[in-house]
């Protein structure tokens, strides 16, 4: 799992994005090449919804225009990123194959004339899919111009027809044993849902009122093993003809389909795409979100931003532009996290078809127009930051994130609506990114000791096995935060009884909750620190901790709000209700001061980034970027690559990246 290879073909960072010349006719694609010439293209990712022109009848490939690209790329100097084009099935398919097409929950079985209409768990698709990736494998292994090889398109999709409720059936018989644990597991004692044969066991299609959590949380867990099987499938096909790397782009943040954590195991390169969703110092702050969980999925190795867009910002019912600048600083910023490159989707916007609004390398302006010219200034840039490629970046604090605790949190029935799992992810990880310091994620059954510090913000599911870790974490010295409604069901979704959390957490918390208070909409309790909470609140026995602030008012005044122990050789922190953005900042702070960790680059003004990458051999390069409107001096000049000059002040919207002595 790195990018050593790759990055040694390329002789550096790589620069480029999705290229679809079967859009395009000659004159387009001669001027493609001198346009990637100009703005330092080094890698192309080719073919990712090519299956039509590939494949235009079943079994039968008409490779001539891909060896064309390929050659033309190759001689241009620009290697292949190779896709395997079965996240679009042709229409062809789907009237051969109706089987295959994808059922949603409601019944609805969906057709083709958009894309990702099929289902993972059809025999015939997977079969295909198989089919398609062999035949490129055994005609592109060795072909020159290819670097990598592309699995699939962002596995995403899900679906509940009836070739998933037999494969469901398979997974939950290894996973249970029998009939009678898998009973037992998903508590069917409850409203008269005791299966007596597996026939009668289906996936959790549209039913009347809550569905069985233990149900939905198996259901998610079986799709993401489907989908990484579907992975693994293609990926051993192409890896008998070829040793190129395999990778396959995963989504990030919001798309919670995947385990990325398997995924991280299974894939030669962690590549990921990611569109930020609000403008300004929130974009960089997402950025960071995403780069960080891309870096902690493939282990803390370099990895690759995949795809981002030029001038794409997602915010809700409308696509935001970028302001001048950022693209170079948005794609410095997952530099700075550790990627080893930075690829758009796409190189050339589309004329036609339902992505034609979406950013691109090449706008329909064309070359004469400012989003191309900063293309070209980042792939000038990039072209001068190659001796970082490889070289990685280093965390002592980690925010903990688990997919079953996520895919169990969004189970029917929860108390509050304002349970939720991503914003308490990424609240962590933004009051930290807010301190200036750089952070990993973990898993809650990781070593941690590494970390001085471990922020758990939603750890609602939590194993009999991690609660013990992480007891063992603050035992051994580590410093844990761990917050409201966490370690509340173990992995089955059952509830912990005789107080929350899990036994060996409490222990380490030196609490016992005995009651949970969801607040109304806008309801507010006031500590006895001055700061306030909402959304929920708990009634927190002490039982050997401090409580550090107590509730001010209601059933709940002078009770406990938030408490530290003193556990072993570390501390227990445990918080039950929502602090406010300000407040819970000013308590991450504490926990910061409290265990010695502070920022890369210390006493920066709000809004400018610092981050370090470490190469093996001690070299070590601090990229500064200034997500502000006003001109940031330097604590220290240093020669700084993009200019090759000393560096003093970044200037408004500015970046550096300083070789350290
Ligand atoms: C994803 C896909 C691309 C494209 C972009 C649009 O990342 O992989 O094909 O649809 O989204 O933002």
């Amino acid at each position: 799992m790195t990018t050593r290879r790759l990055v040694r073909r390329l002789g550096g960072l790589a620069f480029g994005g999705d290229y679809n010349p079967e859009q395009w006719d000659k004159a387009v694609w001669e001027e493609d090449d001198e346009l990637m010439r100009r703005a330092g293209v080094n890698l192309a990712t080719v073919g990712v919804f090519s299956w039509a022109l590939l494949e235009p009848t079943e079994g039968h490939f008409d490779f001539g225009w891909l060896d064309a690209h390929l050659d033309r790329l190759h001689a241009n100097g620009i290697a292949v990123d190779l896709a395997t084009p079965t996240a679009s099935p042709p229409p062809w398919f789907t009237l051969a194959h109706p089987d295959a097409l994808p059922v949603s929950s409601d019944g609805t079985k969906l057709v083709h004339g958009s894309r990702d209409t099929y289902c993972l768990a059809a025999p015939a698709y997977r079969g295909a899919a198989r089919r398609v990736a062999l035949a490129l494998a055994e005609r592109y292994g060795d072909h020159p111009a290819v670097a990598m090889w592309h699995v699939h398109n962002e596995y995403m999709t899900l679906c509940w027809c009836d070739h998933v409720a037999a494969s469901f059936r398979v997974w939950l018989h290894a996973r249970h044993g029998s009939l009678d644990a898998l009973n037992e597991a998903w508590g069917t004692a409850f409203w008269s849902q005791h299966y007596t044969s597996w026939d009668q066991v289906l996936p959790p299609r549209a039913t009347q009122w809550h569905h069985n959590p233990a149900q939905t949380l198996d259901f998610s867990r079986f799709w993401s093993d489907e989908a990484l099987a579907a992975y693994v499938d293609q990926r051993d096909a192409i890896r008998a003809h070829s040793d190129r790397p395999v990778t396959t782009n995963l989504m990030v943040p919001g798309y919670q389909n995947l385990d990325l954590w398997a995924f991280g195991r299974e894939v030669d390169v962690v590549t990921i795409d990611h569109y930020p969703i609000a403008p300004g110092v929130d974009a960089a702050a997402d950025t960071a979100f995403g780069g960080d969980r891309a870096r902690s999925f493939g282990g803390g190795r370099p990895w690759l931003l995949m795809e981002q867009g030029t001038n794409t910002v997602y915010a809700g019912d409308r696509v935001l532009a970028k302001e001048p600048g950022e693209i170079l600083r948005h794609s410095l910023g997952h530099v700075a996290h550790g990627s080893d490159g930075a690829l758009f989707f796409q190189w050339r916007q589309s004329r036609a078809g339902a992505e034609m609004w979406h950013s691109a390398m090449v706008p329909h302006a064309g070359a004469d127009s400012r989003i191309f010219r900063e293309v070209t200034a980042l792939g000038s840039a990039l072209g001068r930051l190659g001796e970082l490629a490889g070289s990685t970046v280093r965390a002592e604090v980690a925010v903990l994130h688990d997919s079953d605790s996520w895919w169990a949190m969004n189970s029917d029935g929860l108390p509050s609506a304002e349970l939720d799992y991503l914003g308490a992810l990424r609240r962590a990880h933004r009051a930290l990114w807010d301190a200036g310091v750089t952070t990993d994620f973990a898993r809650p059954d990781d070593e941690l000791s590494r970390y001085r510090l471990v922020l758990a913000p939603a750890l609602f599911l939590l194993s009999d096995a991690s609660a013990e870790n992480l007891r063992r974490y603050v035992a051994g010295g580590g410093t844990l935060l761990v917050q409201h409604f966490s370690g509340v069901v173990d992995a089955r979704l059952h509830a912990r009884l005789g107080g929350y959390p899990a036994a060996p957490l409490r222990a380490a918390l030196g609490i016992r909750v005995d009651e949970y208070r969801p607040l109304g909409r806008g309801e507010q309790v006031v500590l006895s620190d001055g700061s306030h909470g909402t959304a929920w609140s708990e009634s927190v026995r002490l039982d050997g901790a401090e409580a550090v602030a107590t509730y001010t008012g209601g059933m709940l005044a002078g009770g406990a709000a938030l408490t530290r122990h003193r556990f072993g050789d570390g501390h227990g922190w445990y918080l039950s209700t929502r602090l406010d953005d300000a407040n819970y900042a000013v308590l991450v702070d504490r926990l910061l001061a409290g265990t010695g960790v502070g920022p890369d680059l210390p006493d920066l003004p709000f809004g400018v980034e610092a981050v370090t990458r470490h190469a093996q051999d001690g070299r070590r390069w601090l990229i500064v970027l200034n997500h502000t409107a006003d001109v940031v001096p330097l604590p220290a000049p240093g020669h700084d690559l993009l200019t090759d000059a000393t560096a003093h002040e970044l200037p408004p919207g500015g970046c550096v990246v300083l070789r350290l002595p």
